[in-house]
């Protein structure tokens, strides 16, 4: 029988935590993962839709996937993720070389698909579900350092960003089971992790009812479960949209140490003009308000962002405001993206595309050279301090040397000594990068 299966997977850490989902529904079905594509029986690509490049590289992928089927002609190849969920019809008629093709939703249906291709038939599951979050399914992290893992909490969006795609990809909204959540963190710390990652698209929504006792947990209540795991489990989450960030959230982050203090708050835009285009549901005033909260619930927190330059209709003094809002809240860490146009979405019903590409560019540019000096100005405050560290590998640049993050969730590199991977160690900032923080084990 062939059973091997490779998976390769893109876009953003909610799509690999579905391929650690994806691998265990097969494994527990008699597959076995392969990490090298040349030994795979079936070549799994779990994609990403969220811009037109992102959907372009795929494309060129599965162009390069035809050579290897030329050596090995058995070899099918299936589509996953936000692109399958968007493109169903279209890859079908399209790509001729790839065999099935799933949803984030459909998972649990690639064994029984997986046996049907074999006869030559094609086959696409694409149903999104109001219920699906594989509560029950043990990830297997295959690609984990041990150390740090994701623990997804919730599927879908219905916030409907006027700009954005996962609504469609990954349906409606909804909380996994708080129990399981506690379990898996439980489970992560007994073989050796020290961190996790709590992911949704908007973790602020979270909110499940546990049937026995008729109690609600919302996400402050579910984070401080997870941090009482174990106070040398650190907890971490992603992504959270301004309009829900409450005050009871930062409340509970203050009050336990291995809560981390980083914030990832997603700005998309400076103006107020454009917020409202995009319907984000604030406006500046309101985000800056959120973050002078965290800043006075806990002081020490680095603030991170998303931002999309060149959106329908945005003017130079739109983006003035971009900028502005970045002095303001001076991020240490910025995802900058220039604005595409997604199918389907408001935007494309009923606004212009009308930046050019060339001004979308500079003011990307503008906003990138920004961010840089004001991320190396941010982590030339830190130099002389020292950090709880935990240790996460050896150093890409020198064998001599490890990394780690600190609470901040900033990259420290120091002199490995008789230090292990796993461990917490005080480390002394003494110089640093725009990207990293170079220190020194503390005394
Ligand atoms: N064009 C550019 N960037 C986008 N994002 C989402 N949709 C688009 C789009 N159509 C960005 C947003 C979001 C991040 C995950 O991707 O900044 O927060
Ligand atoms: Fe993740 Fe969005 Fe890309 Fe889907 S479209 S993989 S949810 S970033």
């Amino acid at each position: 029988m062939k059973n091997n299966i490779y998976i390769e997977t893109y876009g953003c850490q909610m799509n690999f935590a579905d391929s650690e989902i994806v691998t265990s529904l097969l494994s527990r079905e008699g597959y076995s993962l392969v990490r090298d594509i040349n030994t795979a029986d079936y070549i799994l690509i779990n994609t990403c839709a969220i811009r037109d490049n992102a959907e372009q590289r795929i494309r060129k992928r599965l162009r390069e996937l035809r050579a290897l089927q030329r050596s090995r002609q058995w070899v099918k190849i299936g589509i996953l993720g936000c692109m399958a969920e968007r493109l169903k019809d279209q890859l079908m008629a399209e790509e001729d070389n790839v065999s099935f093709i799933v949803g984030p939703d459909a998972y649990r249906n690639l064994p029984a698909m997986l046996k049907r291709i074999q006869n030559g038939e094609r086959l696409a599951e694409t149903l999104l579900s109001e219920s699906e979050t594989y509560d029950d399914i043990d990830p297997i992290r295959y690609d984990t350092n041990g150390i740090t893992a994701y623990i997804s909490i919730m599927r879908g969006c219905q916030n409907y960003c006027a700009y954005c795609v996962v609504p469609y990809t990954r349906g409606r909204e909804r909380s996994r089971n708080a129990q399981s959540i506690v379990r898996e963190a439980a489970d992560l710390f007994d073989k050796g992790y020290r961190e996790v990652t709590l992911l949704g698209q908007n973790v602020n929504s979270y909110r499940w009812k546990d049937a026995d006792t008729g109690a609600e947990v919302g996400f402050p209540q579910l984070m401080e479960m997870v941090a009482k795991v174990n106070p040398l489990l650190r907890v971490r989450f992603a992504t959270s949209h301004p309009k829900d960030l409450s005050d009871e959230l930062l409340r509970v982050m203050a009050s336990y140490p291995n809560i981390c203090r980083c914030i990832h708050l997603p700005v998309q835009s400076g103006s107020a003009r454009m917020l409202k285009l995009m319907n984000r549901h604030y406006t500046p005033e309101w985000y800056l308000d959120r973050i002078d909260a965290i800043r006075r619930y806990i002081p020490d927190c680095s603030i991170t962002t998303d931002v999309i330059a060149g959106f329908c209709g945005e003017t130079e003094e739109d983006h003035q405001a971009t900028l502005e809002m970045f002095r303001r809240v001076r991020y240490d860490y910025a995802y900058m993206f220039k604005f595409s146009m997604r199918p389907n979405t408001y935007a494309e019903k009923h606004l212009q595309d009308d930046v050019p590409d060339e001004v979308k560019t500079r003011r990307l540019e503008e906003i990138i050279a920004l961010q840089g000096q004001i991320a190396l100005e941010n982590n030339q405050r830190e130099v002389g301090k020292v950090f709880e560290v935990l240790v996460e590998g050896v150093s890409h640049r020198s064998e001599q040397q490890l990394f780690g993050r600190n609470s901040q969730n900033k990259v420290i590199v120091f002199d490995r000594g008789d230090i292990k991977p796993g461990q917490y160690v005080n480390v002394k900032v003494v110089r640093c990068t725009a990207a990293t923080l170079i220190g020194e084990v503390a005394k």
